[in-house]
């Protein structure tokens, strides 16, 4: 089953903790070591560190999509809606995806794309956006078998041969 949520509900916050938790290191860099979920530079120092617990809260202003099986979340989707992107002088007005995660026993079984397809169903008429790491292939084949298209490449920005690039799909 696949929701949307404007406001994440009490009884998948601890689910949503949970597979943050276990995933976070597969992040470049961690989602521990950012500064926020829409941090402007990965370059440099490490500024203004906030800890998991600081990027969840923040997760918590957000809109999500969640993949749910037997009244557990074992996926979701954070976004910000109507967001003003700007990426190497381009910008965008688009929902902005913040943060994609599936947990790992439910891996490559569609359970993203589906998240993906139930964001444009619920906000349809919008452009979408998201950046990830060059070497993050299992996501950027899938953003790209759904339309995405690479709008701005930010070369070895999280370390070296390791690219950030934004990815957008238009209305
Ligand atoms: C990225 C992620 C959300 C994908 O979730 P998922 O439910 O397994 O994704 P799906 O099953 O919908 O699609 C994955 C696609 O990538 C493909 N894929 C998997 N590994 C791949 C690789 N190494 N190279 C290329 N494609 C790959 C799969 O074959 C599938 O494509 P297909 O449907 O055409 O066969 C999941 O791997 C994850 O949570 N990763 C850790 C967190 C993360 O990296 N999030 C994104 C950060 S921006």
């Amino acid at each position: 089953m696949f929701l949307y949520q404007k406001k994440l509900q009490k009884e998948y916050q601890d689910d949503i903790w949970g597979i943050l938790c276990m995933s976070e290191k597969e992040f470049i860099p961690p989602l521990s070591e950012r500064d926020s979920t829409t941090q402007q530079s990965f370059s440099g120092e490490k500024a203004n560190k906030r800890g998991l617990a600081g990027y969840y809260q923040q997760m918590l202003q957000q809109e999500f999509i969640l993949a749910v099986e037997e009244e557990k979340a074992i996926g979701f989707l954070s976004f910000i809606p109507d967001h003003f992107l700007k990426a190497e002088g381009n910008e965008f007005v688009c929902d902005y995806v913040t943060t994609i995660v599936v947990s790992h026993g439910f891996r490559g079984r569609g359970i993203a794309g589906k998240m993906y397809h139930t964001l444009f169903e619920n906000r349809k008429g919008k452009s979408f956006a998201t950046r990830t790491w060059s070497t993050n292939y299992s996501h950027i084949h899938l953003l790209k078998k759904m339309g995405f298209e690479l709008v701005a490449l930010l070369p070895d920005e999280r370390g070296v041969g390791i690219d950030t690039v934004y990815y957008f799909k238009g209305a």
